[in-house]
């Protein structure tokens, strides 16, 4: 049984997982970490030198390996995963848990605007009105893919231990 953790980029799901896994007693295992291991660039060098078909391909083969290799494992995606080249039915499987963590368009933007560097999709928006208005429409189009995870659970205003409080709950 793994637990996947989805959501917009910011959206907490690598600070929630290191935490859930430690209240589980799970490993803790973050798909972006995995692939740039792997791939030995960093995810930003990989859009730059590789481009995006390229990544979404890499996300899709890791993603499989990652869910077939580790049990007992709480696994943060990144923000795209569920979205691309059949991943979404791949994280239906009975065995995974989905946790969808929804953040708002105002807390997403906040917390990105500090953090465009490590961030290729939205690294060129240095606007705080630019980067909402991108926020706001990526958003939308992603949710149809976030909101068929197993649970959802709102962020905002929470702190990491209330979070995590809510999964653990949702999950016994
Ligand atoms: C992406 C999110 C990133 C990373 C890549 C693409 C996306 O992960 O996988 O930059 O498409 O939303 P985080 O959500 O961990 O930032």
């Amino acid at each position: 049984m793994n637990i996947v953790l989805m959501g917009y980029m910011g959206s907490g799901k690598s600070l929630i997982g290191k935490e859930l896994a430690k209240k589980l007693n799970f490993k803790y295992l973050d798909l972006d970490d995995f692939i740039e291991v792997n791939e030995k660039k960093s995810i930003s060098n990989i859009f730059k030198e590789k481009g995006e078909i390229y990544f979404r391909k890499k996300e899709s083969q890791y993603l499989k390996e990652v869910l077939e290799t580790y049990n007992k494992s709480i696994i943060s995606l990144g923000g795209g995963t569920p979205c691309f080249a059949g991943n979404l039915e791949i994280l239906k499987q009975e065995s995974i848990t989905s946790i969808y963590l929804h953040t708002s368009i105002d807390a997403l933007t906040k917390r990105l605007l500090k953090e465009l560097g490590k961030r290729p999709l939205i690294s060129h928006l240095q606007k705080k009105e630019d980067l909402k208005d991108f926020i706001s429409k990526h958003l939308f189009e992603r949710s149809f893919y976030y909101n068929q995870g197993d649970f959802k659970v709102v962020t905002d205003a929470k702190s990491i231990n209330q979070i995590t409080g809510e999964i653990l709950s949702l999950l016994s």
